[in-house]
């Protein structure tokens, strides 16, 4: 930006502390952990995704943009994040609900101290049936290189890195610190090296500005055991100055991929996945195995709202239940209060019952319209990806 040019204006409407207080989640009679949770709209709690920290040393301008998030932007101070023994107790309570993956998320998540610490006590949780939760972390892969084999050793299962773009000026553009793509894809061999597989690669698709990137990424990726996400551009937040015409239709993608690389579509591998899987194919139609696959995530023109079973718990512990929320449910006074394990389970119980979320399906009706009396979403880098 030139230095006499304006500054974007957007009004920091701090949604962050006006979370229900903990009184209001004490709830008379208890309601005991089933191993199961469903929403009002019949939705099971299936996966935790857990923001360690609302900082991030790249800007991408989708998520934290150069002339919001300044030096100056009011992150959390560290009294105000959960400790580790924190996210621990509230997740063991999410694991005896039927959680049975949980995802570290940021920011960057890498950049909370002593993660490792983190992710060996979560590791140790386990289902009502006795099985360990599939544990895994979204990373702009900086930091990777030199943290794979501890985040191994500490328990982590598996890794998802954000990568927008091979073309060095393109990513370095992109994350806006002009951060080198050589040192992410080093960091990714690292944590094959490590055995943290199988590995996702997330690329967010912005029309016009990385869009010639997608065939470069997936002839790199094709035939690694990395799995290629192609993303939606979404309307998350309320400081990247979303548009429609920024969005590149997963529709489109395929359309593109297809012309070189030919697809096949897959069945899902889970209940409620985020993405459309499709398996590259062989030579008489069938799915080329050693080829791989790649993912099409697409909330903007296919909304994936009906089997959503994503949970969010913010870096400073207000439960989220969906990406554009304007409102958390505050947890933090509870493990900081009196509140017994029972009473924890209990307040969770009737959180995700009362859910009735899917802003995504809703996008652009009246319904979604954020709410006139100053309330706004809160942000991707607080809730977690
Ligand atoms: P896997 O278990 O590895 O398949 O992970 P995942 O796809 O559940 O999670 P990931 O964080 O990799 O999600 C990829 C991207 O999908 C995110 O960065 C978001 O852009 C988008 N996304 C994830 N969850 C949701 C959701 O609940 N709603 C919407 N609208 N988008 C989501
Ligand atoms: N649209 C889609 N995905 C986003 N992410 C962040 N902001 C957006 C957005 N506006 C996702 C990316 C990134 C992860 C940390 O969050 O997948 O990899
Ligand atoms: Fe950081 Fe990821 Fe957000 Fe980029 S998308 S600013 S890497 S948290
Ligand atoms: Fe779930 Fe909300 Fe995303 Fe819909 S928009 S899939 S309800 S998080």
């Amino acid at each position: 930006m030139a230095e006499n040019s304006p500054q974007r204006v957007i009004p920091l409407i701090d949604q962050r502390a006006r979370a229900p207080s903990a009184g209001a989640l004490t709830f008379g009679a208890l309601t005991p952990a089933t191993g199961l949770l469903t929403d009002r709209r019949g939705r099971a709690l299936r996966d935790l995704r857990i923001s360690v920290t609302d900082r991030c040393n790249f800007r991408c301008s989708y998520c934290m943009p150069k002339d919001v998030f300044t030096k100056d932007y009011p992150y959390l101070p560290h009294s105000a994040l959960l400790t580790f023994e924190e996210i621990t107790r509230i997740a063991g309570q999410f694991a005896a609900h039927g959680v049975q993956k949980i995802r570290l998320t940021g920011g960057e998540p890498l950049l909370r101290k002593n993660i490792e610490i983190l992710i060996a006590q979560l590791a140790a949780l386990h289902t009502p049936e006795g099985r360990t939760l599939d544990l895994t972390l979204t990373t702009n892969g900086s930091l990777l290189k030199r943290k794979a084999a501890a985040l191994k050793a500490a328990g982590l299962n598996r890794l998802t890195v954000s990568l927008d773009g091979l073309d060095d000026a393109v990513f370095r553009a992109m994350n806006d610190v002009n951060f080198p793509v050589q040192d992410v894809l080093d960091g990714i061999a690292a944590a094959q090296a490590a055995g943290l597989g199988p590995i996702k690669v997330n690329m967010v698709v912005k029309r016009g500005t990385n869009d010639h990137q997608i065939l470069p990424m997936a002839r790199h990726f094709r035939g690694t055991g990395i799995v290629l996400r192609f993303i939606e551009y979404m309307d998350v937040g309320a400081t990247n100055g979303w548009r429609m015409n920024d969005v590149l239709p997963s529709a489109e993608v395929i359309a593109l991929l297809q012309q070189e690389l030919p697809l096949i579509p897959l069945e899902a591998a889970q209940p409620g996945e985020t993405a459309q899987r499709w398996g590259y194919a062989d030579g008489r139609g069938g799915h080329d195995a050693v080829a791989g696959e790649i993912g099409v995530i697409s909330s903007v023109t296919q909304a994936f709202c009906s089997d959503c079973n994503r949970a969010r718990l913010s870096t400073e512990g207000q439960l989220y239940l969906c990406l554009f929320a304007s409102q958390g449910h505050n947890l933090r006074d509870l493990v900081r209060g009196e509140q017994s394990d029972a009473e924890l389970a209990s307040a969770i119980a009737h959180i995700w019952g009362e859910r009735s979320d899917r802003y995504s399906e809703l996008r652009g009706s009246e319904a979604a319209a954020p709410p006139g009396d100053g309330k706004r979403r809160v942000e991707m880098s607080y809730i977690g990806g």
